[in-house]
């Protein structure tokens, strides 16, 4: 998976204005770090990690690339990582997600997420800080069953 975090750095500079390092990334891969390719392409990740302890999961990042964008593959992503996160039972998943990322907000209110808190930054703060939603989902447990009534 080492071998992985170039292409994903690739992605990770096309998406963001801070983009993560190296060692940044091979520390993530002790957490969930998944990746989409096709046709032998990455074409997105995904970074969460876990706290067992308090059952809360935090997806800390999510991109697809530019060219494969709309495609379902930011959908995919997010569905394998809330199958292992469940999995684990964890009973929380939180992110933060600034205000202007329109596409990933509706993302994760397709999986049920809402809007928990808002942050933020006054405006003589340093930096060009963003304004976040923190959001949140809370999971179903791994054996409470589904039955269809009709
Ligand atoms: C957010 C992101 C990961 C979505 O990935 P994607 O592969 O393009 O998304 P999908 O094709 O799987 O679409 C899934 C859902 O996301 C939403 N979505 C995706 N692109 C959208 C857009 N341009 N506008 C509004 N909603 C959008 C839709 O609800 C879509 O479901 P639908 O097709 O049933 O309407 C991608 O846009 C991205 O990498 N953005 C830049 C990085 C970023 O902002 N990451 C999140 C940081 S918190």
């Amino acid at each position: 998976m080492e071998e992985d975090i170039e292409g994903v750095m690739v992605i990770d500079r096309l998406s963001f204005s801070d983009p993560w390092c190296y060692n940044f990334y091979k520390s993530s891969l002790k957490d969930i770090f998944l990746i989409i390719e096709k046709g032998g392409e990455i074409c997105g990740y995904l970074v969460a990690c876990v706290c067992h302890d308090l059952k809360k999961a935090v997806v800390i990042r999510v991109a697809v690339h530019p060219d494969h964008r709309g495609e379902g593959f930011g959908r995919s992503l997010m569905r394998r990582c809330l199958e292992i996160i469940v999995a684990r039972d964890i009973e929380v998943v939180e992110l933060d997600v600034e205000l202007v990322s329109r596409a990933a907000i509706r993302l994760y209110e397709k999986f049920g997420f809402k809007i928990e808190n808002i942050i933020v930054f006054p405006s003589d703060y340093p930096g060009d800080e963003e304004t976040f939603y923190v959001m949140r989902l809370r999971l179903p447990k791994p054996n409470d069953s589904i039955s269809q009534v009709n």
